[in-house]
């Protein structure tokens, strides 16, 4: 796909105040300093489209950018990270969900793993949350430039048994750098074919 257009439109504290629903969207969660805005960045070919820090906690409301004058992507604030009070953690863990759940034009969800670290609880239970409620998800393994290979694939392997555990399939499974552009075409790929499949069904 060919990215013609991308740009900021909105951010958000609340679902209720993002763009209308009218066109198709695709969001990026993860824990905080995962790699979210940097891969929309990567994808989108902007350096500063999404705000980027090396300090977790940079994003903290629902930004919304508009892709090909035809669909949004979404980068949401982390997850899980531990320093900010307790209020303010679940402020943000309410929004997520808020958002997660009340966005009907959500085609699908990236889940951002850091490929550097065996299963974490925190993604684990928010992978049954996302189960539970039906909605529609994909994994991405983020920073693959910071891993060997062989430490890439056991870690992905660890993953895929965990995830078995309690589902019977696996969900798309996607690696990425930032760095080294990895995953660009993958994902532009995929979210095309979802673009596709949603305008042959009249639902674009
Ligand atoms: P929050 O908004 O704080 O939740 O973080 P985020 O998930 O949006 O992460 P962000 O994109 O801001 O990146 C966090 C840090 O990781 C930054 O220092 C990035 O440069 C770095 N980073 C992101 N992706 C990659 C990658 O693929 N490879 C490497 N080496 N560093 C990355
Ligand atoms: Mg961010």
């Amino acid at each position: 796909m060919e990215i013609s257009s991308a740009s900021f439109v909105i951010s958000n504290t609340s679902v209720e105040n993002c763009p209308k629903a009218d066109l198709p969207e695709f969001a990026f969660i993860g824990r905080s300093n995962v790699g979210k805005s940097s891969l929309i960045n990567m994808l989108m070919n902007q350096k500063n489209l999404a705000k980027t820090s090396s300090k977790p906690g940079k994003t903290l409301l629902i930004n919304h950018f508009l892709v090909n004058n035809a669909w949004y992507l979404v980068d949401l604030p982390g997850y899980g990270y531990a320093k900010v009070s307790i209020k303010q953690r679940d402020k943000l863990h309410r929004m997520i969900s808020d958002y997660v759940l009340k966005r009907p034009n959500l085609q699908c969800l990236f889940v951002l793993l850091d490929a550097r670290h065996q299963p974490q609880e925190i993604d684990l239970e928010f992978l049954e949350f996302l189960g539970e409620n039906q909605v529609p998800f994909a994994l991405v393994f983020t920073k693959t430039d910071k891993c060997k290979k062989t430490e890439l694939n056991l870690n992905i392997e660890n993953y895929r048994n965990r995830l078995l555990e309690s589902w019977e399939s696996l969900p798309p499974l996607f690696l990425s750098s930032a760095e080294k552009k990895q995953g660009k075409t993958e994902l532009l790929d995929y979210l095309t074919q979802i673009l596709k499949d949603l305008s042959s069904q009249g639902l674009e």
